[in-house]
């Protein structure tokens, strides 16, 4: 996903252009550049990789200017290289863009056919040439934005600078968030409230459609008719040193140690910890009547949404149909109106799974989405929003976002299920207060399994394949575990269903494949003892991690055991995420990997 920074004021901005970069590096991209207008007339640096090489090429050629806006690109159209990198000139027009213009190539040939001369493969570029097309047609520039707008069709957050207006920025938004910042006696811009923390707090979120002109003194936007409106303004919690890592040496690790605190903040909103009970909050979407519930998101999110999947079904008898947002959105399930759909996205702007909302939208299904940005455009066209309170999450591996994403899912299935009167209340205390504890349980377990867990990752890091397995909530646990290890450490990795070994995954067993089995004491657990036997028969290596009852009740011939508390099924999924995660991050750290930024990952992916 790229990220987009601009701002317009008084004083030189290209040293801010870059801070501004650095903060949506979390973002995944693979180069980046910056344009400036200076003494009338527009500049820029562009370079391949990292931000490091763009800092290099602005201290051997610095750029002036009171104006600028910059961009670090992911590649969709055209290979990462110097010339695809933005911005994009066109006859007196610089252009970022986030998004995909889908109807790029047929304007690209209409304005190659009245002698636009381009220079990249890009879809990015059509625009820098439309406007200047307008502009040569005699258009102003707000007449030649409205005009470009109106052609333009796809997803796109744009900054774009006219090099006769050194006082201003245009921007526009369609899909991919814009955020507007305020100063004093300046104005910024940036793809999310992150990039701006290091500036200001006072922000305003553009809506889709809006379009809007930025100066010194303030912003003006317009909705897509070109009428002026109001949009309000807000105080961002992303605060600068909100995001900074703190003494880890990764946001991943940060964020995997800031769990306990998370889930406590993320509890306190759905629950009456004097009552042990919930609050009222966690019926938003009519729990008590809906005949069924649909649930879709991608990734780790689409595998937190799994496992609330078993306690939807278990505690609030209510039929869930899940799937990956990316074929969600294509199947066309019969859904009844009468269902609900909840949307679980911790950028709250993946696209697959916005389209999928859409979808269920058109259908008449009251809508919930379980998102971490509460202005993000998921939850902006929910009915429901339910918070997961997370805090930025920058590592490009989620963890703490998962993790709170099952806290919030275990309430709202508690709470349905209170709704629907399928638990009692007694049942419904007994649940509550399992959750009540697990900020405390998350705190003690980071502190016991380090040391183990650091002895296991020097092994793993050797490997070549993972298998994770597990049973119940278990299984999708495995699935998260091993997508973990792969994000980071590029060592493959798949979760499968313990019982599903013998179809076909077991033939994969030999002395070369480390099986780490996901296996608390419940009611699966002698079912996986089964299963460890299996492996263990034909070699395998096994790592079990279980808890304190599953370790004492027989010596499974495991290669190594992290044993956890004992703790509630309905917890346990949080629990058992804690060696997954730490796992698949020191074994990365091992192996000498960009733990927060993985080749080819962006933190959140809003093009299909
Ligand atoms: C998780 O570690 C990955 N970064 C990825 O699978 C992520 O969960 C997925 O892209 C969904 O993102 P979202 O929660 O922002 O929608």
């Amino acid at each position: 996903m790229c990220g987009i920074v601009g701002i317009v004021g008084r004083k030189p901005v290209s040293e801010r252009l870059v801070e501004g970069l650095e903060r949506l590096e979390y973002r995944g991209y693979d180069s980046a550049g910056i344009a400036t207008i200076f003494e009338g007339e527009l500049h820029r640096r562009r370079t391949e990789g990292k931000l490091v090489n763009l800092k290099a090429r602005l201290k051997k050629e610095p750029l002036s200017g009171n104006v600028g806006i910059a961009h670090t690109r992911w590649a969709t159209h055209g290979a990462p290289t110097e010339c695809n990198a933005h911005p994009h000139f066109a006859d007196g027009v610089a252009v970022v863009h986030n998004g995909i213009i889908e109807n790029f190539s047929e304007l690209k040939d209409g304005l190659a056919e009245v002698g636009a001369k381009f220079t990249t493969d890009t879809d990015t570029e059509v625009i820098a040439h439309l406007l200047t097309k307008f502009r040569r047609d005699g258009m102003g520039r707000l007449e030649a934005m409205h005009a470009m707008l109106k052609c333009v069709k796809g997803a796109f957050a744009l900054a774009i600078l006219f090099e006769d207006d050194p006082a201003t920025i245009m921007v526009a938004r369609n899909g991919p968030p814009l955020v507007i910042g305020h100063g004093d006696g300046e104005m910024f811009l940036g793809s999310d409230a992150i990039a701006l923390a290091p500036f200001t707090n006072d922000i305003t979120y553009l809506n889709d459609g809006d379009w809007a002109v930025l100066g010194e003194t303030g912003v003006q936007v317009f909705d897509t008719e070109g009428k002026v409106v109001t949009r309000p303004r807000q105080i961002s919690i992303a605060t600068a040193d909100l995001i900074g890592k703190g003494d880890h040496r990764h946001f991943m690790e940060k964020e995997i140690y800031e769990q306990p605190e998370a889930i406590a903040r993320a509890l306190a909103y759905y629950i009456n910890a004097n009552d042990n009970d919930l609050t009222t909050i966690s019926t938003d979407i009519g729990f008590a009547t809906v005949e069924s519930l649909a649930i879709s998101a991608c990734g780790t999110a689409y595998l937190a949404g799994l496992i609330g999947k078993y306690w939807f079904e278990r505690y609030a008898r209510l039929m869930v149909e899940i799937d990956v947002a990316s074929e969600f959105r294509y199947r066309e399930i019969p859904l009844s109106p009468r269902s609900a759909a909840l949307f679980i996205s911790q950028s709250g702007e993946t696209a697959d799974t916005l389209a999928s909302l859409r979808y269920c939208k058109a259908q008449g299904l009251r809508i919930g989405a379980v998102v971490n940005t509460r202005e993000s455009t998921i939850a902006r066209e929910a009915d429901a929003i339910f918070p997961i309170l997370a805090g930025p999450e920058i590592g490009v591996a989620s963890t703490k976002a998962f993790t709170c994403q099952l806290a919030v899912l275990a309430a709202l299935a508690i709470g349905a299920g209170k709704a629907r009167g399928t638990i009692t209340n007694d049942e419904e205390q007994g649940l509550v207060k399992s959750l009540v504890a697990l900020p405390r349980l998350m705190r003690q377990v980071l502190n016991d399994i380090k040391p183990k867990i650091e002895h296991l990752s020097r092994e793993l890091s050797n490997s070549r394949d993972v298998i994770y397995l597990g049973r119940g909530t278990s299984f999708p646990l495995a699935m998260e575990g091993a997508l973990k290890l792969k994000e980071v450490s590029y060592i493959h990795a798949e979760g499968y269903a313990a019982g599903e070994l013998k179809h076909g995954p077991i033939a994969l067993i030999d002395q070369n494949m480390p099986v780490i089995v996901v296996a608390p004491h419940d009611r699966f657990f002698d079912k996986t003892a089964s299963n460890i036997q299996e492996v263990a028969a034909r070699g395998g290596r096994i790592i079990l991690i279980t808890d304190e009852m599953g370790a004492s009740i027989s010596k499974l011939p495991t290669m190594h055991t992290i044993v956890l508390p004992n703790v509630d099924e309905i917890i346990a999924p949080m629990i058992f995420s804690l060696p997954l995660q730490l796992l698949a991050y020191q074994t990365a750290v091992v192996m000498g990997r960009d733990v927060d930024q993985p080749r080819n990952l962006a933190k959140s992916v809003t093009v299909e």
